[in-house]
């Protein structure tokens, strides 16, 4: 009995052991742009997190903590400007793109006294272009 139980075990423990190598995939290089649809949680709020809260929420009245910033983004206005911080689906009709894509359409660019680099104004571009979803 006891052998059977240990012969039972191996074929678990040997899968649990190669597992782990089947988990590490390739390794993307710095600042390219993810692939498939962008997700809110995974590109856009890290974003948000290194460049934006320390002055958001204190500035511009937009709260834009993880937990806070969705909410406060799709299909709201903003204080400052006349329009809508997120339009879902249309990048170019909403403030806060235009607000990170060096236009100076809605006065300065964000991050204040900063900018973003390429690829993170084209991951938030493509986050409100494929519907803004909350993912
Ligand atoms: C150094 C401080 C600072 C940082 C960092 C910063 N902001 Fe701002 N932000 C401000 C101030 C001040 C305003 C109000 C003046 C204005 O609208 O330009 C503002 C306003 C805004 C507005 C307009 C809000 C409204 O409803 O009128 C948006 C959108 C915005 N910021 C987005 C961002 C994003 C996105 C980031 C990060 C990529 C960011 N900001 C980083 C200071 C900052």
């Amino acid at each position: 009995m006891k052998r059977f139980i240990v012969l039972m075990i191996i074929p678990f423990v040997l899968m649990s052991l190669t597992s782990c190598y089947k988990d590490v995939g390739p390794v993307e290089p710095e600042g390219s742009m993810p692939e498939g649809e962008i997700s809110f949680s995974q590109h856009v709020q890290p974003i948000f997190n290194s460049y934006c809260v320390s002055c958001h929420p204190s500035s511009g009245n937009l709260d834009l903590r993880d937990g806070y910033s969705y909410n406060n983004l799709v299909n709201k206005p903003a204080s400052g400007y006349n329009g809508i911080l997120v339009v879902p689906g249309d990048a170019e009709s909403s403030i806060l793109y235009k607000k990170i894509d060096g236009s100076g359409a809605y006065g300065s660019n964000m991050p204040l006294g900063n900018s973003l680099s390429s690829t993170q104004i084209a991951i938030i571009r493509d986050w409100i272009n494929e519907g803004a979803q909350n993912n």
